[in-house]
């Protein structure tokens, strides 16, 4: 069997990037992460930073503007995912000029971890985050990176557990609010299975200088269509509430943020509409390439909040 590329994850201590160390070393990959020394000893980051130990993660530490952190933590890997929040997604040209440097990285695989964005609609603030990964696509291109971009489409966790009310900690039992006509169709993945098709993408040449799309069959389905599974689950019709598209952009305009960004990438899915058909030439999809992976259905994600 080969041997299993050693993979870093920068951005290891974030909400995605948790998942995918776990799924990295689980399935074997010798697993090195970036982490500032302030988030080594940062007390809100304790459990995430025992986790890694426990599971015999190596840590270096470092920051994506110490250039020379950068390139010793790059040297030591063959991959590199990053899974830096929103806001540093332009920044991660200082990880290409690294991985540059170092010339020996077989797969970089950028913060993406969401919708296609070559494709994507939106306004804005969602447009800017969308234009900024489109731009470091064409960088990592233009400089002959290989890589993987994982489309890995909607985060259960942030949708599922409340049907979509973005501001409520609990889900729906007497009234439910609907963004766009609630037809459009949407993808929701679990953030575990998420990271275990990522770690499988990794040393795949399936899925070089590929687009990964991770769009589970099971788990495309509209807003109307969770509410209904919701209501059918629950035993009870729910009374409804659309928040047609001129309303969400005054909503979106009128909040603040980080609220304000939601919306907007709730406005691109929920009234603008996913490309749901996959570009064989530049994609796959992830479920059809990897039929081993029992991944959770929006069905029974849904079961944990009855
Ligand atoms: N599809 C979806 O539903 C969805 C939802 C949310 C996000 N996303 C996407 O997922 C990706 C990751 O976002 P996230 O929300 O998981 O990120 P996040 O929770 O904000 O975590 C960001 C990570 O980057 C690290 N980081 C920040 N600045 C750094 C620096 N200077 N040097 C080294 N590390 C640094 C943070 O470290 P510390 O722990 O030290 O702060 C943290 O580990 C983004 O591309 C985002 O757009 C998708």
């Amino acid at each position: 069997m080969a041997e299993k590329s050693k993979i870093l994850i920068i951005g290891a201590t974030g909400y995605i990037g948790k998942f995918i160390v776990e799924a990295s070393s689980k399935h074997g990959h010798p697993t090195f992460v970036l982490v500032r020394e302030t988030t080594a000893s940062d007390p809100k980051k304790s459990e995430i930073i025992q986790n890694f130990k426990n599971l015999g993660v190596s840590f270096v530490y470092g920051d994506i503007y110490n250039h020379e952190s950068l390139v010793n933590a790059i040297k030591q890997v063959d991959v590199v995912i990053s899974a830096v929040g929103a806001t540093a997604i332009a920044d991660q040209v200082k990880i290409i000029a690294a991985i540059k440097e170092v010339g020996t990285i077989k797969r970089f695989l950028p913060s993406e971890f969401g919708g296609d964005v070559d494709s994507m609609k939106a306004v804005e603030p969602a447009a800017s985050l969308f234009r900024e990964k489109v731009k470091l696509r064409r960088i990592i291109e233009s400089e002959g990176i290989p890589y993987t971009y994982v489309v890995s489409n909607g985060f259960a966790g942030y949708f599922l557990p409340t049907i979509g009310q973005l501001d409520a900690t609990a889900p729906p039992r007497e009234k439910v609010v609907i963004l766009g006509d609630g037809n459009r169709k949407a993808i929701f993945v679990k953030e575990e299975d998420i990271a275990s098709y990522t770690i499988r993408a990794v040393d795949d040449p399936r899925t070089l200088n590929k687009i990964l799309h991770i769009v589970p069959p099971a788990n495309v389905v509209s807003f109307n269509e969770l509410v209904s599974l919701w209501e059918s689950k629950i035993g009870k019709t729910l009374e409804k509430t659309y928040i047609l598209e001129e309303q969400l952009l005054k909503n979106i305009h009128d909040s603040p943020m980080p609220f304000k960004i939601l919306l907007a990438i709730c406005h691109a899915i929920f009234v603008n509409g996913l490309t749901l058909s996959i570009d064989t030439s530049t994609g796959v999809e992830a479920s059809e390439i990897y039929p081993e992976v029992k991944y959770t259905t929006v069905d029974e994600y849904l079961n944990h909040f009855i």
